[in-house]
């Protein structure tokens, strides 16, 4: 395990960990190594993806709709993030538990795939998640992008969807929902359906829409004010809930240099992503 100081021009440090050549948050490096041995239950859920992608929406939707209830006093999703959690504590938590990580597919509980358990897989378009990452840690906006491009706490955005994109093309055997964050957002309901399909829990279209406005953006930030992600006064977790924030921090320059950057990373990938709501 070894420490790395990205440094940004503002002085500030983004400090990560590199362990078993990858790069991590500075979580316990004794968690994190454990994180593939982890023993997991059969009704377990799992959910992925990279931070600020909207982990904590598709957690709260995938809970109600496991629990079939609208829970405002449950345990949050930072008690069931694997990365953080002890394995002692994970395991006092009531089944059906939605586990959930930002470590790449080969680092994932083997228990996950010679179970065959759920996997939820939520993706966000990188531009609106630059932008979501940055107010999460602060700094200078301008710095972000190139530390984007070569690698944030939990390394690259593209190695990271690149690599699902193979796994879920590769993998039929594999339950995994692919979510995307513009999706959700432009038809909840019709995507916490799916996502209820997926699950095999067939809730009805009057409790779908209860959870459609239990989840939605304004509802969720009330309801977590008070808990916890508050850094100097703004919430970092529910802080605007939007596709294409990024058009307020972007400047020409910066999107052409992004755009250039996708399109050559992303050349050999099928991927979509959405920039702006409703679009094809
Ligand atoms: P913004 O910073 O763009 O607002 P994660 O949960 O993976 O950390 O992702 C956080 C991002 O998801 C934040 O994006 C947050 O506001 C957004 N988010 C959280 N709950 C949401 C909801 N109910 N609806 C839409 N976006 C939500």
């Amino acid at each position: 395990m070894s420490v790395v100081n990205i440094p940004d021009a503002a002085g500030k440090i983004l400090t990560v960990q590199e362990i078993d050549g990858r790069l991590y948050p500075r979580f316990d490096p004794g968690v994190l190594r454990n994180v593939p041995s982890l023993k997991l239950r059969d009704d377990d859920v799992i959910l992925c993806g990279f931070p600020k992608s909207g982990t904590h929406w598709l957690f709260e939707i995938g809970r109600s709709l496991l629990h079939g209830k609208l829970g405002t006093d449950v345990k949050p999703k930072e008690s069931l993030f694997v990365d953080m959690v002890p394995e002692s504590e994970l395991n006092k938590v009531d089944s059906p538990r939605i586990l959930n990580t930002h470590v790449r597919f080969d680092r994932l509980p083997s228990d996950v795939k010679t179970k065959n358990l759920k996997i939820l897989y939520v993706r966000r378009n990188p531009k609106d998640l630059v932008v979501s990452y940055y107010n999460h840690t602060h700094g200078e906006f301008k710095d972000y992008l190139p530390l984007f491009s070569n690698g944030l706490a939990y390394g690259s955005w593209f190695e990271y969807v690149l690599e699902w994109e193979k796994i879920i093309a590769n993998n039929q055997e594999l339950s995994i929902l692919d979510v995307a964050y513009e999706n959700l957002k432009e038809d909840p309901i019709q995507e916490i359906r799916r996502l209820s399909d997926f699950l095999g829990v067939q809730r009805n279209k009057d409790f779908i829409e209860e959870i459609s406005d239990f989840c939605n953006f304004s509802t969720m930030k009330g309801r977590f004010k008070d808990k916890m992600g508050i850094k100097d006064g703004h919430n970092i977790f529910y802080r605007k809930g939007e596709v294409g924030d990024w058009k307020n921090w972007f400047t020409v320059a910066q999107n052409e240099w992004f755009d250039q950057l996708y399109r050559e990373k992303m050349a050999d990938s099928k991927l979509k992503f959405k920039f702006t709501l409703n679009e094809d």
